[in-house]
């Protein structure tokens, strides 16, 4: 799942974006292995206010503010997406898509909006250096965002998973599924970027590992998460494994809370580990804390034996929908 990643980042650096209109914010709407690419875009575009829409329908404020609304969908056929999408062309905003084909990619293709097509055949959450990458191109292309750092990702990812899938990450990966075998994950990591990254761990896990996780972020997660911690211990302890992300960039008041807060975790579940961010820019820091939640969420369902491609609960569930009257 992992083999084109370095790839995909590279793939979406080489590609001439299309021209897209400068509004005075960004609307990006998207859900599950497509939405988290706006969630990186956001992050990596701060300067910028990119506002991360899954879910159905375009919000009001959107008719008052006017942003450029970027549809992302990988199959193209995402209803909550294509929702939005509509509501934003009903209402005379500027569109632009990210599509691996389907009905938003047709759109795309008979309204003329700027859209980048991405390569298809994969599993959506398998496509994040395409989707994400194409994303940041849009920003680029819209004046946003001066540099991507899709090179550096490449660059960064490519060492850690090595030539031969023998680089460090892959260590490091084994070495904290070990930890988190049979435990229920949470990812502890700070707002911004690192918060992108447990959220993309969290995902990975459930449907690559089929297992429960979930991301807590920091400073949040000490204002009400921390007092739950202290109950349960005596169960939660042999349940619950954590893992945090760090970066060293954390602003001094972050980064003085992991210690204290990792302590008062560890009252009522196991620490695995630290998982610290590589290279200079926030794309970077990004994928290579991504890239370890990957092979960790493949490590995890190696050794449960189970098949990390097929998502047969979302498949089911979207049947049911459309099956609906
Ligand atoms: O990982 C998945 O398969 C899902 O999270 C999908 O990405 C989600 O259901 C949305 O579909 P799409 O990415 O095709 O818009």
């Amino acid at each position: 799942m992992l083999e084109t990643l370095v790839d995909q980042y590279r793939w979406a650096a080489a590609i001439t974006p299309p021209e897209v209109p400068s509004r005075s914010a960004v609307l990006i709407a998207g859900m599950g292995g497509s939405g988290i690419s706006g969630d990186v875009a956001a992050a990596v575009a701060s300067d910028t206010p990119v506002f991360v829409h899954k879910g159905y329908r375009l919000p009001r404020w959107a008719a008052r503010l006017r942003p450029l609304v970027i549809g992302v969908s990988y199959s193209g056929n995402t209803e909550e997406t294509r929702s939005v999408v509509d509501d934003a062309l009903e209402a005379g905003l500027d569109v632009a898509v990210v599509a691996g084909g389907g009905r938003l990619g047709a759109l795309a293709v008979e309204r003329d909006l700027p859209n980048i097509p991405v390569p298809t055949g994969l599993q959506p959450r398998a496509a994040f250096g395409y989707l994400s990458g194409a994303v940041l191109r849009l920003l680029e292309a819209a004046g946003y965002v001066a540099e991507t750092g899709l090179d550096e990702a490449a660059t960064v990812v490519s060492t850690l998973l090595g030539t031969a899938m023998d680089g460090p990450a892959v260590a490091l990966a084994d070495d904290l599924a070990g930890a988190l075998r049979g435990r229920i994950v949470v990812v502890l990591a700070g707002q911004g970027v690192p918060a992108v990254a447990a959220y993309r761990w969290k995902t990975q896990i459930n449907e690559n590992a089929k297992a429960s996780a979930f991301h807590s972020v920091l400073p949040e997660a000490d204002h009400n998460e921390i007092v739950g911690w202290s109950t349960w211990g005596s169960a939660t302890r042999n349940w619950v494994g954590v893992v945090a992300l760090r970066d060293r960039h954390e602003p001094d008041h972050l980064a003085a809370r992991f210690d204290p807060t990792l302590e008062q975790l560890a009252q009522g579940a196991s620490v695995a580990g630290e998982v610290w961010a590589q290279g200079s820019s926030p794309l970077a820091h990004l994928a290579s804390l991504a890239v370890v939640g990957d092979l960790v969420s493949l490590a995890l369902a190696r050794d449960a034996g189970v098949d990390p491609v097929p998502v047969e609960a979302i498949e089911t569930l979207k049947q049911r929908l459309t099956e609906q009257p």
